[in-house]
């Protein structure tokens, strides 16, 4: 057993309570590698944010944990180096079962999610209940959610049917223990949002279902999954330089301002951060061609990427000098 405070992380907990009194939100960036890790870090100190360093279990199996583990110990010492020591919470993303929390937990994870949003309303609270009991004898936070994130496959009706129900979060909070909750209102993962046409606005967030569970679980936590913006001018060029992305669609900045000014204390963004590389190591690809040195083009993508982290902190989010 590794535990997280041996690693320099700390729990989202602290974190939460100010980024609630404070009106904004902690950005939770996803990683797989050492570029998009670095770039994470020096935007967050060149900000001065905290930060929760996310990893699905797709890039767990991608990266291999151990040596995630020690990426994750490194994050710490390479913010120091830089300057200044950020708060990390390293943190999976999508948990899909006990196994994989547990497994996380016993090896530096300071926070897990534990994604039951699928199942039958009572399974979602046996196993989310069961990751609280395990996660809290080591003081390691927990993410459930409530409600499913619409797909762009899905049909109206479903999109519907997937937004979290107000009147289940007192209940669920109450019998889990969790320390956040994720909420469906229109959010998706994706680059690919909203069935939009060229020209069309995608529909506006149901900022009415977060009140309303705000008014049921006052000064809880709220996570926003699927929060990508998916912008314009980095999907246009990627496709200036040869990508092929159609009628694309993200939430609008705006709409993400006005959640973190709320129970929103983490924002959850990995799509924009694909946008960003693609776009970067497409352009240096289509300009040089005769280019091999990988550090050549991970390189720029490693600088688009913290440029647009560092954007988010400061114009999005709102977590700025925060930490
Ligand atoms: O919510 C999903 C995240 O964007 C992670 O995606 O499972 O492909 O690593 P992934
Ligand atoms: P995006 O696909 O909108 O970036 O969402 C990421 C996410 O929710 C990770 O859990
Ligand atoms: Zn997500």
């Amino acid at each position: 057993m590794i535990h997280y405070k041996e690693l320099g992380l700390i729990n989202s907990r602290e974190l939460f309570r100010k980024a609630m009194n404070g009106g904004y939100a902690i950005p939770a960036f996803n990683f797989n590698n050492l570029e998009q890790l670095q770039a994470i870090i020096g935007a967050c100190v060149e900000t001065r944010s905290p930060v929760i360093l996310q990893i699905s279990k797709g890039a767990r199996k991608y990266a291999n944990q151990t040596l995630l583990q020690h990426l994750a110990k490194g994050a710490v010492e390479y913010a120091l180096e830089l300057g200044y020591a950020i708060p990390i919470v390293l943190h999976l993303d999508h948990g899909d079962t006990f196994e994989t929390c547990k497994s996380c937990i016993e090896t530096g994870f300071s926070s897990v999610m534990i994604d039951g949003s699928h199942l039958p309303y009572d399974e979602n609270v046996k196993v989310t209940k069961q990751v609280v009991e395990f996660a809290h004898q080591y003081d390691v936070t927990v993410e459930g959610e409530l409600g499913v994130l619409a797909g762009i496959e899905d049909e109206v009706q479903a999109e519907h049917s997937s937004y979290t129900q107000p009147e289940e979060v007192e209940d669920f909070v109450g019998k889990t223990g969790v320390d956040s909750l994720a909420i469906s209102i229109g959010t998706s993962h994706g680059a690919y949002k909203f069935k939009v046409k060229p020209g069309e606005q995608p529909p506006p967030l149901r900022f009415d279902i977060l009140e309303e569970v705000e008014k049921r679980i006052p000064g809880f936590p709220i996570v926003l999954h699927g929060a990508s913006s998916v912008p314009q001018e980095i999907v246009d060029e990627i496709n200036k330089y040869g990508g092929v992305l159609e009628n694309t669609a993200g939430v609008s900045e705006e709409q993400l301002r006005k959640a973190a000014a709320s129970a929103v204390c983490k924002i959850n963004i990995d799509s924009d951060g694909r946008l960003a590389v693609t776009a970067a190591v497409r352009k240096v690809f289509a300009e040089s061609p005769s280019e091999f040195d990988p550090r050549k083009y991970l390189g720029p993508a490693r600088d688009k990427l913290k440029e647009l982290y560092k954007h988010k902190i400061i114009n999005v989010l709102g977590s700025a000098n925060k930490a």
